[in-house]
């Protein structure tokens, strides 16, 4: 890998001069040039205040984000690769894109709408996970918006791709914000009747490497969660997180709970769940992930009803990235703001039916300070 130095204009609130420092572990765009499908592959990079982004239009991914920590260096918060080849050929293919165009799992594939089946791709166990095997992660999306602080992508899924009805589109901006955030706008529009959860999964790591999660703390605005069955499918049950290893309403280091004897943690071989917010609104910080090793605090701000958080259960140590960094076992987490898992064939969850005519919008906020 060629590292290459980006400087950066440093906003600081305390003086009243910017100054400007380098970030080493940029990532170089040259190594992200491609064509897959016939279609070319960039990396374009965005910058806020205090905040640089990297997005491939592969998946629509975020490859890296740089905050500062509280040293005042740059830290890489996503877990990714230094290169194309390092996506394509990832066993793990979630690492930072958007997922969709149904965000976690759908019971065995299958809904029902306006009393027509429709099956999904089946690519988890005897279930469908996060838009199927091809599913717009794995699509080449196209830039169709840029300046030098926002970029927005754009990709057409067609009737029946992944076996979801409609031909829908879809983008979302990634915007690098001068309140030191990264900002992503979805939308999505079909003309037919449709289901739609597009979300975001990346594996942060606060401390900027690749570490142990488990000193994490974390913080979920929910007093509720969404029991499941041991294939991590919605029972339709919405429970109480109280007294239970689910509690994450004040800010609790996420290995403090994780191995304890309780069946929800055995079924997603730790946390794997999705928390139901208390508050649906985007004027609360829904989650609060802090290190206290960089002192990096990311707080989320969505307008989505609730938060999927999984600790990294599956990594294996297969997969080599950035800096050389292996993939091991708890060493990233996703945080996905999304509807509830399997909402098309739960009357009790949120709508997820999206018709011609509708717009689907969503947005989350990832704001960055230091302690
Ligand atoms: C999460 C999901 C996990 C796992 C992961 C990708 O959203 O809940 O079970 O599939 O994505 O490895």
């Amino acid at each position: 890998m060629k590292r290459f130095l980006l400087t950066v204009t440093l906003f600081c609130a305390s003086c009243s001069s910017e100054q400007v420092i380098p970030i080493a572990d940029v990532l170089d765009p040259a190594d992200f040039e491609s064509s897959i499908d016939g279609k070319e592959v960039k990396l374009v990079t965005i910058e806020g205040s205090n905040i640089v982004a990297q997005i491939s239009n592969y998946g629509a991914r975020l490859v890296s984000l740089f905050a500062l920590d509280k040293e005042g260096n740059y830290q890489d918060v996503v877990w990714g690769y230094d290169s194309i080849d390092g996506y394509v050929n990832a066993t793990d293919r979630y690492s930072g894109p958007i997922v969709g165009r149904y965000g976690n799992r759908i019971d065995k594939g299958r809904f029902t709408l306006d009393g027509v089946e429709y099956q999904t791709d089946i690519n988890n166990g005897e279930n469908h996970l996060h838009g199927g095997a091809e599913g717009v992660h794995a699509q080449v999306w196209e830039f169709v918006e840029q300046n030098d602080s926002s970029v927005m992508l754009k990709y057409v899924s067609p009737d029946g791709e992944m076996g979801y009805p409609g031909e829908m589109t879809l983008t979302v901006r990634y915007t690098a914000t001068y309140d030191t955030g990264l900002r992503l706008e979805y939308s999505a529009v079909t003309d037919a009747p449709t289901v739609a959860n597009p979300t975001s999964h990346c594996y942060f790591n606060i401390d900027g490497h690749s570490s142990s999660i488990l000193d994490h703390q974390l913080q979920i605005m929910a007093d509720r969660f969404t029991p499941t069955d041991s294939g991590l499918i919605p029972t339709g049950e919405i429970a109480s997180v109280e007294n239970t290893p689910l509690d994450f309403r004040t800010l609790t280091a996420i290995g403090k709970r994780i191995n304890v004897d309780y069946e929800p943690l055995e079924f997603g071989a730790g946390y794997d769940h999705n928390w139901v917010f208390t508050t649906q609104s985007e004027d609360i910080a829904q989650a609060t992930l802090y290190s206290p090793h960089s002192g990096i605090v990311m707080e989320i701000y969505t307008d989505q009803p609730a938060l999927q958080f999984y600790s990294g259960n599956f990594m294996d140590g297969v997969d080599v990235g950035k800096r050389g960094d292996k993939h091991n076992y708890r060493t990233g987490i996703a945080l996905e703001t999304q509807n509830y898992p399997d909402a098309p064939n739960h009357v009790n969850f949120p709508n997820s039916v999206l018709r011609p005519g509708e717009e689907y919008t969503h947005k989350t906020t990832y704001k960055f300070h230091t302690l």
